[in-house]
């Protein structure tokens, strides 16, 4: 087997474990850096090295002691566009500053693969559904802010031999993800909610709506994109669906039957009311199509959270 050594940031979160997990799986080296602000130590799967720390804090790149990576995962960063509000500077280390350390760290390792964890939150209120990557972006909160400056850094890195991939990733949900954390991830917040307290919280209207793409999915477009055949770029990592807000509560009051109700209250600053995504563009180049439908994916996580310790 044609082992190799990589650097996944965010190793301790939800995407990133999964990542780290099958990479390791696959017989290569992982090395992780995370600050375990919403990650956790548990996530961080055997064989993996630990590093833990901010990746924007050149002092914990240094830990790395210069070594090659054959590819850089950054998917580490303050993930929430909620949170974002709550202190701007530090979102924007977390996800920019973050970026550009790692970014000179590739190009002075002479990695030349670095792929990065964008959102669709940088498209702002869409003008036009499904949202292509060649559609205009305009962010609404802080976050989106940051995801954007990230891919703008990427594409300039370009011009320095470096392949880079901004994967927009809509909404993720699945198995492993945080269900302590209920300030990022619809899905898993309306669950976690009806679990432990009968009763979910809505922040804004049920009309709105989202493009939900199963974990497994996506850890699968992170490993295709190191291909050759996968150019430097910008990809829509999405299921192409539109889920409301109403059918997300209705698939989880069904499954729990717990008697469940719900309250609505007012949305979050920056919040999009309604995307999903347009998958043309990644279905060409990787050659495949998402595959596991929000139903079915949201019954199998459903599952897992309720035999949950
Ligand atoms: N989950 C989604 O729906 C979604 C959608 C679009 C983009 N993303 C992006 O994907 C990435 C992973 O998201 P996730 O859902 O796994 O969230 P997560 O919060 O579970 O994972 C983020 C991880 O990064 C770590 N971290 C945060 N700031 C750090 C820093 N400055 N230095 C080192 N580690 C740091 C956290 O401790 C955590 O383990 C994030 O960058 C997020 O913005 C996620």
């Amino acid at each position: 087997m044609n082992s190799k050594n990589y650097l996944v940031t965010g190793g301790a979160g939800f995407i990133g474990s999964a990542l780290a997990t099958q990479l390791l799986k696959d017989g290569n080296t992982v090395y992780i850096i995370d600050n375990l602000s919403t990650g956790y130590l548990e996530n961080v799967p055997q064989g993996a090295i630990f590093i833990e720390g901010n990746c924007e804090d050149e002092s914990v790149i240094e830990k790395l002691n210069a070594q090659f990576f054959d590819a850089i995962f950054h998917i580490a960063g303050q993930s929430s566009g909620e949170v974002s509000y709550d202190n701007p500077v530090l979102d924007m280390q977390a996800n920019v500053q973050s970026t550009l350390v790692l970014l000179k760290y590739a190009v002075q390792t002479g990695c030349k693969t670095f792929i990065y964890a964008s959102s669709m939150s940088v498209y702002g209120d869409a003008t036009k559904l499904p949202v292509s990557e060649s559609d205009p972006t305009m962010p609404k909160s802080f976050y989106a802010v940051g995801k954007l400056a990230s891919e703008h850094y990427l594409r300039i890195y370009q011009t320095f031999g470096i392949k880079t991939v901004a994967l927009r990733l809509f909404n993720v949900y699945g198995v492993g993800q945080n269900m302590n954390n209920l300030r990022q991830g619809m899905a898993s917040i309306y669950l976690a909610q009806a679990l432990q307290n009968n009763k979910i919280v809505v922040k804004g209207s049920t009309d709105r709506f989202r493009d939900f793409v199963y974990i497994s999915d996506v850890v699968r477009t992170f490993i295709e994109s190191l291909k050759i055949e996968i150019p430097s770029g910008i990809y829509n990592v999405c299921y192409g669906d539109k889920t409301l807000v109403s059918d997300i509560l209705n698939l989880i009051t069904q499954q729990l039957n717990n008697g469940t109700h719900i309250e609505i209250i007012d949305s979050t600053p920056g919040d999009q009311f309604g995307i999903y995504g347009d998958y043309e563009k990644f279905e060409k180049t990787f050659g495949f199509k998402n595959e596991i439908s929000f139903r079915n994916g949201m019954i199998e996580m459903i599952d897992w959270a309720k035999n949950k310790k």
